[in-house]
């Protein structure tokens, strides 16, 4: 079985499997467990993974992994389980507590030997640099970005996807659609000299970001409401699982943008899923951006199988927007931020933290002032 073998390969002798309750008793993961547990007697099960994991639910983990002496972690699970494991995986290595790494590049170098193996498709956390947790204290998303955080294996099974509800398929979908259109319409790297290289969480996009960033979002556009509708059907999930994956290599080099750091607070103050949140907030990012990535945008509406409109890229960009809201409409994303709880005396809040997070800001096509943002949230809401 792959996984023995590669903990093998990283000498890894006492692993500790990050999960959360369901993921630990699907019947796919029992046996992977079982056939684990028969190749390394001294590997044990964290099974308290929550989503949109809190800091805290790391700190358990990583006690947890102290007590075990842990030399190695699988993450199994959603982008949530997979954060948590590359948090622990940071800490059990490096000492100090999750906070001491948030920002990008604060983990000092390579972590505990990590494989990942994704259960939604999906966040692509499996390949990429980031590990998203909530601060409940500053009721926002906090991000730690280190090329360390990339797992040394990323087993994609589409299979272990087949068992996600209709509304974890679509969620987690619909941020891979996210993260693909950020990454292809995000500045192109050769205008971001203003940005010190060194200090570059994100590089912007580049010629290898309109290949797999519009695959991606092709094999979105083909396979999502499939999946949605019929979770058995193999080949939508071994497409979307595709399609996750090649959105996580894209957006980790790339950039996600103004989408995610609107959605980090609202995530934080609501506690609606990442993916929610992200694709009833596409659709008003796209508009607000798109005069200043035209081209790029008619891509997305091509790569969406929209046909092209009359000779103006501006009214196929149109038609990208337009095929966004029926795909989240059809997979049942709710359409307002007030459905999400979000209360509308709290936009100026929103605004304000989006607007401090300077590496979605620095990257995104269009630079927004922060009453953008509240004219962006106010129309959503
Ligand atoms: N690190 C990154 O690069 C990155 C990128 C995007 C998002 N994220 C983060 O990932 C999290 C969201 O992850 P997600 O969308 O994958 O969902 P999730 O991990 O939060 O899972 C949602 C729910 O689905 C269940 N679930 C997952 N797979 C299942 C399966 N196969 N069968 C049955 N139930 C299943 C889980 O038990 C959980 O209850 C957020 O915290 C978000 O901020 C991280
Ligand atoms: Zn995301």
């Amino acid at each position: 079985m792959l996984l023995p073998d590669e903990l093998q390969r990283l000498n890894v002798a006492q692993p500790l499997v990050i999960a959360d309750r369901t993921i630990a008793n699907l019947p796919q993961v029992l046996e992977l467990l079982r056939a684990l547990k028969h190749a390394f007697p001294r590997a044990h099960v964290f099974d308290g993974c929550v989503p949109e994991p809190p800091i805290e639910t790391a700190l358990d983990a990583i006690t947890f992994g102290r007590r075990i002496a842990a030399d190695g972690v699988v993450a199994i699970g959603g982008g949530s389980n997979l954060d948590v494991g590359k948090i622990t995986a940071t800490v059990l290595r490096h000492g100090g507590s999750p906070r001491d790494y948030f920002g990008f590049d604060v983990v000092p170098g390579p972590i505990l030997p990590l494989i990942a193996m994704p259960t939604t498709a999906g966040t692509g956390s499996e390949v990429s640099h980031a590990a998203v947790l909530t601060d409940s204290i500053a009721e926002t998303k906090v991000s730690t970005l280190s090329r360390w955080l990339r797992p040394n294996v990323a087993i994609v099974d589409p299979a272990l996807t087949d068992s996600c509800p209709p509304t974890v398929t679509a969620h987690s979908g619909i941020d891979t659609l996210v993260h693909a259109i950020e990454a292809v319409t995000n500045r192109d790297f050769s205008e971001m000299t203003e940005v010190d290289p060194q200090a570059r969480a994100y590089e912007g996009s580049y010629p290898l970001t309109q290949l797999i960033g519009g695959e991606a979002i092709r094999l979105v556009g083909r396979f999502l409401v499939r999946a949605y509708r019929q979770p058995n059907d193999s080949e939508a999930r071994d497409g979307m699982a595709l399609a996750a994956m090649l959105a996580g290599m894209a957006f980790s080099n790339s950039g996600v943008a103004l989408v995610h750091a609107l959605e980090y607070p609202i995530g934080g103050l609501t506690h609606c899923s990442h993916g929610e949140g992200n694709g009833l907030l596409l659709p008003h990012v796209m508009r607000f951006n798109l005069p200043e990535c035209t081209e790029s945008m008619a891509q997305v509406a091509s790569w969406l199988g929209c046909k092209p409109i009359g000779l103006s890229s501006v009214a196929t960009a149109d038609a990208a927007i337009a095929a966004v809201v029926e795909l989240t409409q059809a997979v049942g994303i709710r359409a307002r931020l007030s459905e999400l709880g979000l209360k509308r005396e709290r936009i100026p809040t929103v605004a304000h933290r989006a607007f401090q997070i300077k590496r979605l800001m620095d990257v995104n096509p269009r630079r927004p002032t922060e009453l953008d943002l509240v004219n962006i949230l106010e129309k959503a809401f």
